[in-house]
């Protein structure tokens, strides 16, 4: 029996390492097993970037142009975009009703970007209401599993909350769906932090060799290695941590050479930068195909869209007939 799987993306460009060794190879995974959704979360995005809204389309774009060739399958999985799904936002009316705001004030997500971006732009109902939207793009489709990323747990919870209270109210309607961690090695960005668009320290899928040699190069290596013949600590090299992405290479040896001074940064450098290239080999010829094509991901949105708009249908149709609105 497959299981219903359902996870979103915010439209943010061009997808980079993080994304892929993070999820999206899990994803392109699940689609083989299970039945799954995956769709751009474009009314995620505005409840922070309302101001940059020009950037939604041509984001939307470059994300699922990458995810299309980096191997998801539009005829295995759905692909489609939340704003094309009209039945959303009336059932996160109905979640709206039911859930506290105190749980909401209490997200750890919600005070984290509060501190983290200008207070003034997220200061917004929207925002606080972000993790109901996400309740609904996740039970609207009646989902049991959503592979998600650790940060994204208390979301989760809230939305069995959300489930379990308009469900104790209005009668079992909903289920409720539980995340999928998957274990992913963290992808360190080229200057060391979390590999974030924010930060510029970025691989994009879609750079060239060249580029990726060249971003590989200026990464900071074990400061103690000043000298080819100093002897390195690979464990506090950033390179190294990229190389335990990439489980093809031999991690002993590169640990072994690296302490005893047998090789140089450069090449050791040059050598992972070789294989993450080699690695995006497939994906590039593909993504290039793609980019002479521009009707695809028209085409393909589209088509996930006629595919869950029913779906979402009757699942408003079913909250609304517990609720008992609309009737007389
Ligand atoms: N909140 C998720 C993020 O920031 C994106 C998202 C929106 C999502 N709706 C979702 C993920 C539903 C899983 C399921 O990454
Ligand atoms: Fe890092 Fe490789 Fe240099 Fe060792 S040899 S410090 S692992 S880049």
């Amino acid at each position: 029996m497959k299981e219903r799987i359902v996870t979103g993306y915010r439209p943010s460009g061009k997808l980079h390492l993080g994304h892929y060794h993070g999820n999206l190879k899990n994803m392109i995974k699940l689609q083989e097993t299970e039945e799954c959704f995956f769709f751009v979360a474009d009314w995620h995005a505005l409840t922070t970037s309302y101001r940059e809204s020009v950037s939604l389309g041509p984001y939307t774009s470059d994300m699922v142009l990458d995810w299309l060739a980096a191997g998801l399958d539009p005829n295995k999985s759905t692909i489609y975009r939340q704003s094309d799904i009209e039945s959303i936002p009336e059932l996160e009316l109905y979640f709206s009703m039911v859930i506290p705001l105190g749980e909401l004030e209490r997200c750890p997500t919600y005070k984290e970007q509060l501190r983290e971006l200008d207070a003034r732009v997220v200061n917004t109902y929207g925002f606080l209401g972000y993790p109901v939207l996400m309740a609904t793009d996740i039970l609207i489709v009646r989902a049991l599993k959503v592979p998600v990323g650790e940060d994204q747990v208390p979301h989760l919870e809230l939305t069995r909350e959300i489930s379990r209270r308009f469900n104790s109210i209005y009668g079992k309607t909903f289920p409720e769906p539980v995340p999928l961690l998957s274990k992913a090695p963290k992808i360190p960005g080229t200057d060391g932090r979390k590999m974030s668009k924010s930060y510029g320290n970025c691989i994009y899928l879609t750079d060239s060799p060249e580029e990726i040699q060249k971003k590989v190069r200026r990464m900071i290596t074990d400061p103690a290695r000043v000298r080819r013949e100093d002897k390195g600590h690979p464990e506090v090299c950033t390179v190294f941590e990229l190389y335990k992405a990439y489980p093809q290479m031999d991690l002993e040896i590169v640990k072994e050479r690296c302490r005893e001074a047998l090789v140089g940064c450069t090449d050791c450098k040059d050598e992972i930068a070789l294989e993450i290239a080699h690695d995006l080999g497939e994906f590039r010829e593909k993504r290039s195909e793609l980019a002479r094509k521009p009707e695809v991901v028209r085409d393909v949105l589209m088509e996930g869209a006629n595919r869950v708009k029913p779906i979402a249908r009757e699942s408003l149709l079913m909250a609304r007939e517990a609720i008992g609105i609309g009737r007389l």
